[in-house]
């Protein structure tokens, strides 16, 4: 009986034909199909994006409406816009005119714009949260006693204007009082930024004002009105308490609270006075 032997040559002729046939069978041409990188350049839409934006009215699940209380600090006239007004022009260098300008949508120009309610209760957490995150955010510019003296202003950054009306602390304003705000002082409003509505402190961190930039991308809403929960916090606490306004529990808090501040200071003097005697 012959064996079946096949030639070395033989061998390697079908291998190298198959590799090629399976190399050839790998090219799809779907591979190479013409696309575009992520916001690159195109001469097919008007605007030269390949990226399009979003149709009017398409909002992803989990995406806060517009108009929703969280999503704003304005009020439905706020929202709506179109308010006319006469300002004068600060233009460096030229005569002062009086110039009618349409405000734009989120400026300081009516202090009734702006809601002053929080679109959320606030608890203890909250604004703890908020604490933190203005921590992350802001102290940096506005410093963590928000006098605007922040390490970047050390440096020589624009200085913001104090949180507080007491001029004790606060940095050289422009020609404004310590602590009033200088985008209603733009539209010829004098109003101290502890009095201005809870929504223009939520509108400045989301558009940003003058030198400081907006935070809508780093900053949920949900935490800017944390953020905004804890300045008027800092701004609280240089207030004095009106304690006519306190609940009887409050009251008792309050007293307590005292009493163990006294405390403490009568014990650091007791422990100053042994110091000096050794
Ligand atoms: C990079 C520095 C910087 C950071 C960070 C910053 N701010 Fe400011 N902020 C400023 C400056 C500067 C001004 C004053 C702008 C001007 O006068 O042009 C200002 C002004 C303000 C005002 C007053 C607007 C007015 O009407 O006078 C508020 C309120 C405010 N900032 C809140 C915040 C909060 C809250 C944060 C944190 C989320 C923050 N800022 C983060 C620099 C900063």
């Amino acid at each position: 009986m012959k064996r079946f032997t096949t030639q070395p040559r033989t061998l390697l002729t079908t291998c190298l034909v198959g590799v090629t046939l399976l190399l050839v069978g790998c090219q799809q041409r779907m591979a190479h199909q013409p696309r575009y990188n992520p916001l690159g350049e195109t001469d097919f839409f008007d605007d030269e994006n390949s990226s399009r934006p979003l149709e009017p009215g398409v909002y992803a699940r989990g995406w806060l409406l517009p108009g929703d209380p969280i999503s704003t600090g304005l009020t439905a006239a706020g929202r709506k816009g179109g308010q006319k007004m006469k300002i004068k022009t600060n233009a460096p260098e030229e005569p002062e005119k009086e110039e009618e300008v349409v405000v734009p949508i989120g400026s300081p120009s009516d202090p009734a714009l702006f809601v002053n309610e929080m679109p959320f209760k606030m608890s203890k957490k909250d604004i703890e949260r908020g604490q933190v995150q203005y921590q992350v955010f802001c102290v940096p510019c506005h410093g963590p006693l928000g006098n605007g003296k922040g390490k970047i202003v050390e440096r020589g950054f624009l200085p913001p204007p104090s949180y507080h009306t007491d001029p004790s602390d606060a940095l050289p304003s422009t020609g404004l009082p310590a602590g009033y705000s200088r985008g209603f002082a733009r539209y010829g409003q004098r109003i101290a930024l502890k009095d201005v509505p809870h929504g223009y402190i939520f509108e400045v961190i989301t558009r940003g004002y003058g030198g400081m930039p907006d935070f809508s991308s780093q900053i949920t809403p949900t935490d800017r009105w944390r953020i905004v929960a804890y300045v008027r916090a800092l701004q609280a606490q240089r207030e004095p308490i009106d304690e006519s306004s306190l609940t009887e529990a409050e009251k008792k808090a309050f007293e307590e609270q005292k009493k163990a501040e006294e405390n403490k200071h009568n014990e650091h003097k007791k422990d100053d006075h042994k110091k000096g005697e050794k």
